[in-house]
This record gives structure tokens, sequence and C-alpha cells, in this order.
């Protein structure tokens, strides 16, 4: 592994199965009594978010504490970066800090690139979520949750649906599944699909059902209305029409295919709450599961892939 995490692109297919095969083994920590190993004990990693978050933020701290690491939770809401403090001076005060690993999570495509091209910081930069760029771990999480269900991803066949446009997950799952070998399609009405779509390695398409019927997992995307100023699709029951996972589609569905969504959802609009709450919808392991594909992805980073994983803290 190199030493930063910033796109689902820059894995190797034995990068990511590593980080994949070294999550399973920080999964299998979470039915121990003692939760916790003492790989990172001494280490800090900070968790920078300029952008309101709920599960990636506590995933990445409760990864950072199973590995003995330090935390530092960072929120630019009532820091200084709302006295104008720029990514520069901020990410200066953290390497003064001593910050072995900065998590950054940023409005700004690019803005994780920036602090680790920049060498603003000596320790590792992960990226969290940048703008509408990319979202490697969502990824590996979601790949690691369709592996267990599924095995070898390998000619799978995986459809993403809806707002592709401003999704970092849909980007990150595109890059990294297809370097798997599965087989991405993105569904979404044609405003939501990006320009320049068709230098992506998937598949296009505007009609749902047809594509769900081939699926080994359907991925729902959260209609992100905060990145939207302008009228996208004519209302949200015409989308829910088109492009909403509900009852009646999921009965479509062959009997193993999966259904995920990275969350936070909008139940009603691109996923209807029974399917979100059926038994194939896998959205609450998802969660589970980034603890621990985040948990590899520090080891990884922070410890080099040579050393072995330790027994438990308090297990000798
Ligand atoms: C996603 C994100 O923030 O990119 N959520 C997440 O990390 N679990 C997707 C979204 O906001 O819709």
């Amino acid at each position: 592994m190199r030493r930063h995490l910033l796109s689902a692109g820059d894995l190797s297919r034995e990068d990511a199965v590593l980080v994949l095969d070294t999550a399973e083994e920080m999964r299998s920590l979470a039915d121990r009594p003692i939760k916790k190993l003492p790989a990172l004990r001494g280490r800090t990693v900070v968790n920078l978010f300029f952008e309101d978050s709920t599960r990636t933020r506590i995933s990445f701290e409760a990864a950072a504490k199973r590995l003995s690491a330090d935390v530092i939770n960072f929120a630019a809401k009532g820091s200084s970066v709302s006295k104008g403090e720029s990514l520069k001076d901020t990410a200066l005060t953290l390497q003064a800090m001593g910050a072995d690993a900065i998590v950054v999570r940023h409005h700004s495509s690019g803005a994780p690139h920036r602090l680790a091209s920049a060498q603003w910081t000596h320790g590792s930069v992960i990226n969290a979520g940048d703008g509408t760029h990319e979202h490697p771990t969502q990824a590996l999480l979601d790949a690691f949750t369709m592996r267990r269900h599924l095995g070898d991803l390998e000619g799978r066949r995986v459809t993403i649906v809806g707002d592709v446009l401003h999704s970092r997950v849909a980007r990150s799952n595109a890059l990294l599944l297809s370097t798997l070998g599965a087989e991405v399609t993105l569904v979404g009405p044609p405003t939501l699909l990006p320009v320049g779509v068709a230098s992506w390695p998937v598949h296009t398409s505007y009609d749902l059902d047809s594509s769900i019927v081939k699926s080994d997992a359907v991925m729902m995307l959260r209609v992100q209305r905060e990145r939207m100023n302008e009228s996208f699709f004519p209302s949200a029951r015409e989308y829910s029409r088109r492009y909403g996972l509900d009852t009646r589609r999921m009965a479509l569905l062959p009997d193993h295919t999966l259904v995920l969504h990275p969350g936070p959802m909008n139940r009603g609009m691109e996923i209807s709450a029974d399917v979100a709450d059926s038994t194939r919808s896998v959205i609450v392991e998802q969660v589970s599961n980034g603890v621990a594909v985040r948990m590899a992805v520090l080891y990884l980073l922070l410890s080099g892939s040579n050393v072995p994983i330790e027994t438990p803290v308090g297990e000798s």
C-alpha cells in the first residue's frame, strides 16, 4: 500500500484484495470479548471534517480506537476555519500536533489531494469524501459487504441507481468494482448521469426495470438535494416512480440479489421503507462493515502490511 488513500482508482487489484482480506480479520475481532488491538498505540489519527457526516466520522473514530490510536475530532464548525483559516494553516497546525493520519472530508473536490501533494503533513491522508469526487473507503466497505454475500466479485453485475452526478460514492464504486472484475451499470435520469460518463469503466441505462433483473447487487443512491441548484427532475413523485426501489420493483430482483445504500436514506424517495428494512437489504451491515474496512485501511497505511495483526489488548 502507498502512504495515502485518495482515490479508489489508485488501488490495484492486489491492494484492494489485501484491504478486503485484512478487513475480514478485523471483523472477526468484533466477535471477541475485547474488541481492541494494540497495533496503533501511540499513533494519532485526526478526523478533519469540513462537511456534515454521521456514519463516516463515527466509523473512522471507532476504527482508530479499536486499533488503540489516539483520536482527535476536528469539525470545521466551531473551529478557526469559521474565522477564515485556510486548509493549509489548519493542516500545519495538525502537523505541529503530531498527526500520523488525517482523515479528511471536504466540500471541495480535490481537497485531500491538495493536502497530500502540498506536503503540509508528514502523515497519511485518507479521503473520507471530497465534494462530488470520491469516497474510497465507502467503495471498499461496499465491495467488502458484497463479497461476503456473493463471493469473488469477478463477473458479478452491480447496478448503481440514481443521483450519479453528485455522487462520490458512485464514482469510487465504479472504479473499485471494475478493478475487482465486476460489471457496473449506472442507471438514472439523463440529467443525473455525468457528462463524460462514457469514459468511465461502466455501462449506462435510463431504464431501471430492465437493468435490475440481471443484477447481483443493486445500490441505491441518495438524491442530493443540497447539491442541486436547479431542477433535475419534474417532481419527487415522478422520480420515485421511475428510479425508486419499492416493493413492486424489488419483486423483479433475482432471489440472491442484494440491496445496498450508503446512507443517509431518503425513505420514500429513492428507496421505500419496506425495501430498506427487508431481508435483502444489507444497509445496516454496510455500517458495521465500515468499521472493519477502516480499521484495515488505517492499519495498512500506518503500520505497513508486513506487521502481523497482534493479539487483542488484554489477551496474550
Ligand atoms: C455518502 C457521502 O457522504 O458521500 N454517505 C456516506 O458517506 N455514508 C452519500 C450521501 O451523502 O448520500
